[in-house]
């Protein structure tokens, strides 16, 4: 994908799993970093891997409503300038409300969503000043239906979802390209975060990152508006479709919200 050579895109979540994934490619594209994520000493050892190209890092805790105008400042202070942004990092819990705390279920709205639209709106500006610009925001095939025992976290990609598709619309005049990408299972870290063990039903549905992200930055180059990777989870997200609603509400509560 000649289209990424030479630009710069700033990755957030780049620390592990799809962001990880994301970054790796895209420098093998030629394309220059701006690494963000918690953990500073993963962002710095990926820094340290990608060498063929401009690597810079940027520890955020994207939980704090302050850091998306930090990092935007602190990214103008350095001199850079955003041609790709993708809004990756996110997390989410497998489990009902009442088992979480009220801290725990805003922070995952803090995160998948609030921060995502910060830094969208603020970083889409110059994009526009200039006339092009990439935007990738990570939605998941949760975002398609509402989800029983996932509730929270199915809402929240559900925004980021109607959020991307509006302005992929939107912003294409200004010559900014939006594309949301909506992975299923992916063996990454986050389902030992979301639920602990994991069914093995489940787990040989899972895709590796490899193909995710590839699927992600292919689609972007295109200009789509939506990518869901695997013809597994097309087909899941197209036939709970056409079920009546409260079927495909039980049923994605029951595969993967293990809700009774
Ligand atoms: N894996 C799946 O099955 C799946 C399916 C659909 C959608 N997704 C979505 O894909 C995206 C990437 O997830 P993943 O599967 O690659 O999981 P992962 O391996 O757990 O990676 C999540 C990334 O988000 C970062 N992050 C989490 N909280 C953060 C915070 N407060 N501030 C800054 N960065 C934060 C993490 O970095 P630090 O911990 O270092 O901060 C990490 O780099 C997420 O948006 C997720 O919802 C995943």
């Amino acid at each position: 994908m000649q289209i990424f050579n030479g630009k710069t895109a700033l990755v957030t979540g780049a620390s592990s799993g799809i962001g990880q994934e994301l970054s790796r490619q895209l420098a093998a594209m030629g394309c220059n970093l701006i690494l963000v994520a918690r953990r500073t000493e993963r962002l710095e050892a990926l820094a340290a891997e990608l060498c063929r190209v401009s690597v810079c890092v940027i520890t955020s805790d994207l939980a704090d409503p302050l850091v998306p105008q930090q990092l935007f400042d602190e990214v103008a202070r350095r001199g850079l300038k955003v041609d790709i942004l993708i809004n990756n990092a996110g997390y989410g819990y497998q489990k009902n409300l009442l088992e979480l705390s009220l801290e725990q279920t805003l922070g995952m709205l803090e995160v998948n969503d609030r921060a995502l639209l910060a830094l969208t709106r603020l970083f889409a500006e110059p994009m526009a000043e200039r006339g092009e610009g990439w935007i990738l925001n990570i939605s998941s095939v949760s975002a398609w239906f509402p989800i029983p025992g996932m509730a929270t976290y199915a809402a929240s990609k559900a925004f980021v979802q109607t959020l991307g598709r509006a302005l992929h619309e939107e912003l294409k005049p200004c010559g900014i390209v939006v594309t949301t990408l909506s992975p299923g299972g992916t063996r990454t870290e986050f389902s030992s975060k979301a639920r602990g063990e994991m069914d093995p039903s489940l787990q040989r549905t899972m895709m590796a990152v490899s193909p995710v992200a590839r699927a992600g930055l292919v689609g972007l180059a295109k200009g789509k508006a939506v990518v869901i990777p695997g013809w597994l989870y097309r087909l899941m997200t197209f036939i709970t479709r056409c079920l009546p609603e409260r079927w495909a509400v039980r049923l994605a509560g029951s595969v993967m919200g293990r809700h009774r």
